[in-house]
């Protein structure tokens, strides 16, 4: 596995894989786990916003985001950050940036290319998902629909508190042209989109 140093930007290190279709998986910096601001702060200042710089996420901010939404916090069980129904972990978290599609393997905390290119504005219907930095794609593996909204809803409201804590603004999704984004992003007959979610720095005023 390729390592990743904090030094490379990431949107370089993954144009150069995206660009040679290299489907080796990118190894992200490990995630911080220490400060973020009071939690009674975050809420009182989660919010759902619209509008988006295009600056991209430093690799450590990707990192700690991933981490924070659906990452393993619990190693020797393999457990996450959001809780599951009876631990079956039937969520994945696709990452699409200007350079690709990826798919967040928490175990190993990196990122594999499922598809290379700017799927972006192909995740949602409104203006600002083509040229937010990062839309997160929530696919659900289980059968049950109620369960996958209920996952993505806590793995959503973890972005949010995420996003909060680091002054990124965010929206949770539900707004999806589900086909053709499943088509694109190659899924399987029995991966459902479940909602979407963009990221990115507020504008500057
Ligand atoms: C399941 C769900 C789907 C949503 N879908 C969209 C959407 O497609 N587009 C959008 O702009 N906001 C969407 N939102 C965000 C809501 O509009 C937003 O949470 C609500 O207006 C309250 O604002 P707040 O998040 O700032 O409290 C969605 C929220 C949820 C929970």
């Amino acid at each position: 596995m390729s390592k990743l140093s904090i030094v490379i930007p990431i949107a370089i290190f993954l144009s150069a894989a995206a660009a040679a279709q290299e489907l080796s998986p990118v190894v992200l910096p490990k995630p911080q786990m220490e400060g973020g601001r009071p939690l009674m702060q975050v809420l009182k200042e989660r919010t759902s916003q619209r509008e988006f710089a295009p600056d991209p996420l430093p690799p450590q901010v990707l990192s700690n985001l991933l981490w924070a939404a659906w990452g393993v916090n619990r190693p020797e069980s393999g457990k996450r950050t959001a809780p599951s129904a009876m631990n079956r972990q039937e969520m994945d978290v696709y990452v699409a940036l200007a350079e690709g599609v990826y798919l967040y393997d928490a175990k190993e905390h990196g990122l594999k290319l499922v598809v290379a290119g700017d799927l972006r504005a192909l995740t949602g219907t409104q203006p600002y998902v083509g040229t937010a930095p990062l839309n997160l794609v929530y696919v659900s593996r289980g059968g049950d629909a109620a369960g996958g909204g209920i996952q993505a809803g806590l793995i959503s409201e973890n972005v949010y508190l995420f996003c909060s804590s680091e002054r990124l603004a965010t929206v949770v999704r539900g707004s999806v042209n589900r086909e053709p984004l499943a088509k694109a992003m190659k899924l399987g007959p029995d991966q459902k989109i479940v909602l979407a979610q963009t990221v990115g720095y507020p504008p500057k005023k």
